[in-house]
């Protein structure tokens, strides 16, 4: 598939890679200095290249949207409208800014450190690693879902963006962020939620 990265840092970053070695094709933007993302198309070979949010937006058919939280408005303005486009939305609200929850969840993809994804993506079997989603467009969630397989993680879909309230920051007890799940403890999780349970306690892998 054709993928824009809208923010190519340490999980945008991370995404781009392991989705361009499985062999689809990624547009670098959102850089406050161009030649950081110049210098890592290079590093990720034929499969990337380079250019503003609005290329990425509409070279893509999905958009890894992946900035810090305080400059959301200043790359959703660059990069113009996703009217169309599944996006893949890791932002966490850290840091405070200008975008307030007002009560809503942040709706995010992504609940792992970008360093244990890095180490992490491509194991097989069991050990595999889950990678939560939500989301609200049935068909645009199996279309990330097998991105995520792509990138080398287990798929696990806990639901639409109103009750994803366990993947959302801070790590805490009763609550999937920031910790490694694989499938079968990642399938009691969806099952807890969906009834309205406290989900189990967290697993420990020995790692
Ligand atoms: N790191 C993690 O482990 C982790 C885990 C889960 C979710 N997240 C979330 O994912 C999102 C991205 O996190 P990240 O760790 O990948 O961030 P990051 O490494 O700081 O990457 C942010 C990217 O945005 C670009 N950028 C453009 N304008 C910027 C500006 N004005 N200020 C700062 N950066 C600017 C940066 O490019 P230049 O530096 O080239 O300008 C950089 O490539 C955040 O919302 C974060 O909360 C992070």
């Amino acid at each position: 598939m054709r993928i824009g990265i809208i923010g190519a840092g340490r999980i945008g970053g991370n995404a781009a890679r392991l989705l361009a070695n499985a062999g689809h094709q990624v547009r670098l933007s959102f850089s406050r200095d161009p030649a950081n993302l110049q210098q890592l198309a290079r590093e990720i070979g034929a499969n990337a290249t380079t250019g503003t949010a609005a290329d990425a937006v509409a070279f893509a058919e999905v958009v890894v949207f992946s900035v810090p939280w305080g400059v959301i408005p200043d790359a959703l303005e660059e990069a113009g409208s996703l009217q169309g486009k599944i996006v893949i939305d890791t932002t966490n609200q850290f840091s405070g800014g200008p975008v307030s929850l007002d009560g809503r969840t942040a709706a995010q993809f992504n609940t792992l450190t970008a360093a244990f994804q890095a180490e992490a993506a491509g194991r097989t079997g069991p050990q595999r690693v889950v990678q939560w989603i939500c989301g609200d467009d049935e068909e645009a969630k199996q279309v990330v879902a097998r991105l995520v397989d792509d990138a080398g993680f287990q798929p696990v879909d806990l639901g639409g963006t109103a009750e994803c309230e366990v993947m959302e920051a801070p790590r805490r007890a009763g609550a999937v962020y920031g910790e490694e799940y694989r499938l079968a403890d990642a399938v009691a999780v969806v099952e807890a939620v969906r009834a309205g349970r406290p989900i189990p306690p967290t697993p420990g892998y020995g790692n």
